[in-house]
């Protein structure tokens, strides 16, 4: 389905049904894909007629797609936000057109009051923390230096934002850690791949390997494999999400943790999509519970992983 289109899934409910209108920020990684089939499944099962648009990652799409659904008078629009900022002008069109609005996996930056109903998913900030504080217990013993290289998502989205602040909070209390490179891998596998290969070019040392999301890690092995270095042992592999692959990556050594963000959250957000219609209250923030697993887990977990 294309940018701001409206692809009605066509499942659910008969004529008393409601419609649900759901802006998806894109395919760009497994945990959007896991995303995806988990929202359209409960929807199903919920009976909730799904309109379901892919705005392949640009917020002009979205916004088109959000309107589109205004238009066709749906009963409530969910999304997940493609970068944090601007939002206004649209959140204040769902409102006037009296459409509840509900916000899941990512956040949007707004001063404006009740625009939106509830917003569900990870802290993003927290996983950063995790991934920080296992790095420094991690190298407690070294006095050396430890330099980190950042493979940044999406510049302005949130997970971007505030998986490097968290990391960088816990980092920035130790002087041994420094962040030599940070760059925009926008979530992908390529996009790890191409920047991980410009990093290794430009720094001959680096320790640590911090990438916002499981996708970027997996490209950017596959580029300090190619530099004739191993992944998990001369680089250290900090990654977020905790899809299959990466759990198998773990497995064979080559990531040295996996902070995870879970997709599955199509049942949650349908739960809130039927109160926010029937008028009930909902909690403003709901976080989504997650783990961290290391090397020496992977295996046994590996099998039990559902995305
Ligand atoms: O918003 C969640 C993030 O978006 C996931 O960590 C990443 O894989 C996805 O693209």
């Amino acid at each position: 389905c294309s940018g701001g289109g409206g692809e009605s899934q066509g499942q659910g409910g008969g004529d008393d049904a409601i419609v649900m209108g759901f802006s998806q920020v894109g395919a760009e990684s497994g945990w959007r894909t896991a995303n995806t089939e988990s929202i359209k499944q409960a929807a199903q099962d919920a009976g909730i007629e799904l309109k379901f648009s892919d705005a392949q990652q640009q917020q002009e799409n979205q916004i088109q797609a959000i309107r589109n659904f205004i238009q066709q008078g749906v009963d409530v629009i969910a999304f997940s936000p493609v970068v944090e900022s601007g939002w206004d002008t649209v959140l204040a069109e769902a409102k006037s057109a009296g459409i509840p609005v509900v916000l899941t996996d990512r956040a949007v930056d707004t001063d404006q009051e009740d625009v939106y109903e509830t917003f569900l998913g990870s802290d993003f900030v927290e996983e950063g923390r995790k991934a920080g504080r296992w790095l420094v217990e991690e190298y407690a013993d070294s006095d050396d230096g430890v330099d980190i290289v950042e493979l940044q998502g999406t510049t302005g989205s949130a997970p971007a934002v505030d998986r490097k602040e968290g990391f960088t909070e816990i980092i920035s209390e130790h002087d041994t850690f420094e962040i030599v490179a940070s760059q925009d891998g926008d979530f992908t596998r390529s996009g790890g791949q191409e920047v991980m290969q410009a990093f290794l070019s430009s720094h001959d040392e680096i320790d640590v390997l911090y990438a916002h999301n499981d996708d970027m890690a997996l490209g950017a092995i596959e580029s300090i494999e190619s530099a004739g270095l191993e992944p998990g042992e001369d680089i250290t592999v900090i990654s977020i999400d905790g899809i299959k692959d990466a759990f198998q990556a773990m497995a064979d050594g080559k990531i040295n943790l996996v902070v995870e963000c879970n997709p599955l959250i199509g049942p949650q957000l349908m739960d809130l999509v039927e109160k926010v219609h029937a008028g009930e209250d909902v909690e403003e923030r709901i976080k989504v519970e997650e783990d961290v697993y290391t090397q020496d887990e992977a295996e046994e977990a590996l099998p039990n992983r559902k995305y």
